[in-house]
């Protein structure tokens, strides 16, 4: 196995110089200024500025790992030769120990001896207004091979970094064989202030990645990422399930489901926001290439098994049962939804940003699912940055509700059920409405389950709430329920929602109008840390408050008949 001999040779050559091995860090990161872990370095930002010891904490300035890596950026490049959103990479790394010389000395030795591959040519930095050419690379790679093709680069390949808007970072040189990229080679001599100003590290450090997938590539000499071992039986096991498959979509299937597996055992677990989206949005697409492909149901079961066992001497976290459950999970909340939108998406006559969006909100596809199985060429002039530009509008909106108006008579929301014309308004509609919720699920614990909601009205000062319900509420009743709202108050519980089928919502027992319309995906707001013992859980837009802490005390106020059989409850919340 070609990629198991060069992840040893690699850590044996560095452990060898004087290099302690550290193992992977998690893919969810320690450092917050990403969302999954995206190069070796991360877990060791520390060690080049804030003056932590790497002596002590590894016995060594030098250290050498072979990282799990996770790249949202080269999602859309899937399907090529070279690009993955998964992978290994290998690095060693200096924390004020070597510096460039030794650095390239150590990788130039490692690829053309240990490896006996030859470099075409390698890349450093060509200089900008900033900071100037790195000549002392240059010199180095001429003093190690006169004969060296060395070219010179911009900020955009040949600087690093940061992660996020400050941190270390600085020039690399970039190592080429067969026509790849194969290793980086960062060498962090400035930290990146948030102003934008680059200052001179004090102890300057090495960090070095290399792509385990494209070194073996080189090496067997394929070329090709998805003909390596790391991906043979994998690919071979998608023909086989599928053998009239385009190549593109093996590989994309491939890739994506290896991503998974490596997501979801480090815990991340399908969801709309951060890392959980990102496994929601592979999922999704490989949900979409099973229906458009019309593949086996158990192909996304049956390939995992292969990835689990050809990668879990290294990394056992990796649990075939655990990986099969949460993509059967997300396989039957979504199925039906996807092949909707998949259907609506094929009779699509054009395509715009709005309409990708509404696919989006309606039936759950993500944006370059949309982009991809779009009909004839729909799908190649719609833009990412479009789609976000409706995403954000969005997510203005349902922070502040379904309709945001300007103008006219300046509403900043309007659901029908709440409406505000500032931020202040918009804050005392949105707690009422959460007390709402909460009332409403009070009502039902005190006086059963028989009464249902007929209506209800929201303004900036109180909450109004129509209920089936055949007599007047005792004074008893109205402080039990008032007692049980407040109590949750108190606690101070999360409020948050989930977005599911209607069917799935239905049956999680939240409340809902029986002749309400719903869309086929609809949110499940929920009050307390899950949906299953939630204290209030509705079918319901929003917004609502984060938590319960920030509602101040409820109170009822007024109780009254409306109709026959009707009652109607107003009530208010005292400010904090
Ligand atoms: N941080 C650099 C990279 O990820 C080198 O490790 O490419």
């Amino acid at each position: 196995m070609v990629s198991e001999e060069i992840r040893k040779k690699f850590l044996d050559f560095f452990i060898h110089r004087d290099h302690k091995l550290v193992g992977s860090y998690s893919l969810v990161p320690s450092d917050p200024s990403v969302l999954l872990t995206s190069a070796g370095m991360q877990q060791f930002k520390a060690y080049y500025t804030d003056g932590v010891d790497a002596d002590k904490d590894f016995g060594s300035r030098n250290v050498v790992s072979v990282q799990k890596c996770f790249r949202t950026s080269d999602i859309d490049e899937v399907g090529d030769e070279t690009h993955l959103t998964f992978f290994e990479m290998l690095g060693n790394f200096s924390f004020g120990g070597y510096f460039k010389k030794e650095a390239i000395k150590l990788a130039h030795e490692f690829i053309t001896q240990t490896l006996g591959l030859k470099i075409d040519y390698v890349t450093i930095f060509g200089g900008d207004e900033d900071v100037p050419e790195d000549e002392e690379s240059r010199e180095i790679w001429r003093a190690i091979d006169p004969g060296m093709k060395v070219i010179g680069a911009g900020r955009k390949d040949n600087f690093w970094g940061p992660t996020g808007s400050e941190g270390p970072c600085g020039p690399t040189t970039e190592i080429y064989v067969n026509g790849v990229e194969v290793w980086n080679l960062v060498f962090n001599e400035f930290y990146l202030r948030p102003d934008g100003k680059l200052e001179r590290l004090e102890s300057p450090g090495v960090d070095t990645g290399c792509g385990l997938e494209r070194l073996t590539a080189v090496m067997d000499g394929s070329g090709h990422i998805f003909e390596t071992d790391i991906f043979g039986e994998t690919v071979e096991k998608i023909k086989e399930l599928k053998p009239d498959l385009e190549e593109k979509v093996v590989r994309i299937f491939a890739d994506h489901l290896r991503a998974c597996c490596f997501l979801i055992a480090d815990g991340i677990r399908p969801a709309n926001k951060e890392a959980g989206y990102i496994l929601r949005r592979l999922i999704r697409k490989l949900i979409a290439y099973e229906l458009k492909f019309d593949f086996h149901t158990s192909s996304l079961t049956e390939v995992p098994a292969i990835i689990v066992r050809k990668f879990q001497d290294i990394y056992p976290e990796l649990d075939e049962n655990q990986i099969t459950e949460v993509l059967d999970e997300e396989r039957t909340k979504f199925k039906t939804a996807i092949s909707r939108g998949l259907k609506e998406l094929a009779d699509c006559q054009r395509l715009t940003a709005a309409e990708a969006f509404h696919l989006y909100e309606t039936y759950g596809l993500p944006f370059d699912l949309i982009k991809e199985m779009a009909p004839s060429d729909l799908g190649q002039n719609l833009s990412y940055k479009d789609f976000e530009n409706e995403f954000g509008k969005h997510q203005e909106v349902s922070r502040a509700g379904v309709e945001r108006k300007f103008g006219g008579h300046g509403l900043l929301l309007d659901t029908g059920e709440l409406k505000a014309t500032d931020e202040q308004e918009l804050r005392r509609v949105t707690r009422l409405h959460t007390a709402t919720h909460l009332m409403q699920a009070a009502l039902k614990k005190v006086l059963g389950d028989k009464i249902e909601q007929r209506g209800s009205d929201i303004t900036t000062e109180r909450t109004r709430f129509d209920f089936l319900f055949d007599r007047k509420l005792t004074d008893d009743e109205i402080r039990q329920v008032e007692d049980l709202v407040n109590d949750v108050i108190q606690r101070d519980l999360p409020v948050n929602f989930e977005e599911m089928p209607l069917e799935q919502a239905k049956e999680t027992g939240a409340l809902y109008f029986f002749k309400g319309k719903y869309p086929p995906v609809v949110k499940v707001y929920y009050v307390g840390s899950s949906i299953k013992n939630a204290f209030s859980k509705e079918l319901c837009g929003g917004p609502h408050a984060e938590r319960t802490g920030e509602m101040g005390k409820f109170r009822i106020r007024q109780q009254k008949a409306v109709a026959e059989g009707v009652r109607r409850i107003k009530a208010d919340l005292e400010e904090l």
